[in-house]
């Protein structure tokens, strides 16, 4: 089922694990929309499905006023996009880039006669459409507007402001603070197994901890936020303590020492720097003397 016709929704490019999955959330509520993937083989299940396939991205965009890009990365969708007429089109941008490739996005797109919205999706794919898939977005209020409806169909959608880099800047640093977070739960499965524990009941227990642990993070936050670190509940001489002493259970038990190491060393610094007595939000304070980059200390 080819179509050329201006009859859809939306025009969804890219059908990799996510994109298929935005495309059968979308299609699954009703919505009318047209598909395209380099490799079209990868369209076939949903075409099965009774959705339209496009025979190019051109015509997949011609036929819509919404287009959605859910690729690789940014270099990808520029390449797609290049010799495509946008005017008047709202594009939406989910593939996962930082801030800077969206601010450029989004100027390249303008230039172009788009309406741009930066999109970052938190979930797996088996989470789209479900409560637990955030979409982050950000940039022209009246592109939000016209995609809005339909990525509420896909996961609970956000519009975090009209700067186009914001969706990215949070996608970091959520992705920051889950990796973080995940790297220290490899040690912590590492060190059940060296002590004969079983796994999976550690991993309950931090699932059972998780809203406690998003307390903590929110206060953290919020310390940093107004630049309050003093009479802490927790000193950040505690954690850099804690960190130690995981180390020195590691070496005991002959397990690995990367990650106990890393996080000693880091709550080192704020000792260095004379912070042991404040909150551990104080550790902003190290990173930002720390920064390398432009706007460094911000
Ligand atoms: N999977 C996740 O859990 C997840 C979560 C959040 C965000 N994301 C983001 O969603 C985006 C897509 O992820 P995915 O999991 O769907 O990746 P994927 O399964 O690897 O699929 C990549 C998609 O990009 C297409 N593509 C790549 N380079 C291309 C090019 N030069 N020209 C045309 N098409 C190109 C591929 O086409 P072919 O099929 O022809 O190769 C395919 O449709 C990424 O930016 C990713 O970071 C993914």
């Amino acid at each position: 089922m080819h179509s050329h016709s201006t009859t859809h929704e939306a025009a969804l490019i890219g059908l990799g694990a996510m994109g298929v999955a935005l495309a059968r959330a979308a299609a699954t509520k009703g919505r009318r929309i047209i598909v395209w993937n380099r490799t079209s083989a990868k369209a076939a299940p949903l075409e099965a499905a009774g959705v339209t396939v496009a025979a190019s991205v051109a015509a997949a965009v011609a036929a819509s006023p919404v287009v959605i890009v859910c690729v690789t990365d940014y270099p990808a969708t520029r390449s797609l996009l290049e010799s495509v007429e946008l005017a008047g089109k709202t594009l939406v941008q989910l593939s996962t880039g930082t801030p800077q490739e969206a601010r450029e996005l989004a100027a390249w797109a303008t230039a172009r006669g788009a309406r741009y919205l930066d999109g970052a999706i938190l979930a797996v794919p088996s989470q789209i459409g479900g409560p637990h898939a955030n979409i982050m977005t950000a940039g022209a209020p009246e592109a939000f507007a016209a995609a809005q409806a339909l990525l509420a169909d896909m996961g609970a959608v956000r519009f975090a402001g009209e700067p186009p880099g914001a969706a990215a800047a949070l996608d970091f640093g959520v992705l920051a603070s889950l990796f973080g977070a995940l790297l220290g739960f490899y040690h912590g499965a590492r060190l059940m197994e060296s002590e004969g524990l079983p796994v999976d009941s550690f991993g309950e227990l931090m699932a059972a901890t998780a809203p406690a642990i998003g307390e903590m993070i929110r206060i953290d936050a919020d310390a940093i936020h107004h630049g309050r670190y003093e009479a802490p509940e927790a000193s950040l001489e505690i954690c850099w303590r804690s960190m130690e002493l995981l180390g020195r259970h590691a070496r005991e038990a002959a397990i690995d020492v990367s990650f106990p190491d890393f996080a000693a060393a880091m709550f080192q610094r704020g000792m260095a720097a004379g912070l042991g007595q404040e909150a551990p939000a104080a550790m902003i304070k190290v990173l930002r003397a720390g920064s390398a980059a432009k706007g460094a200390g911000r």
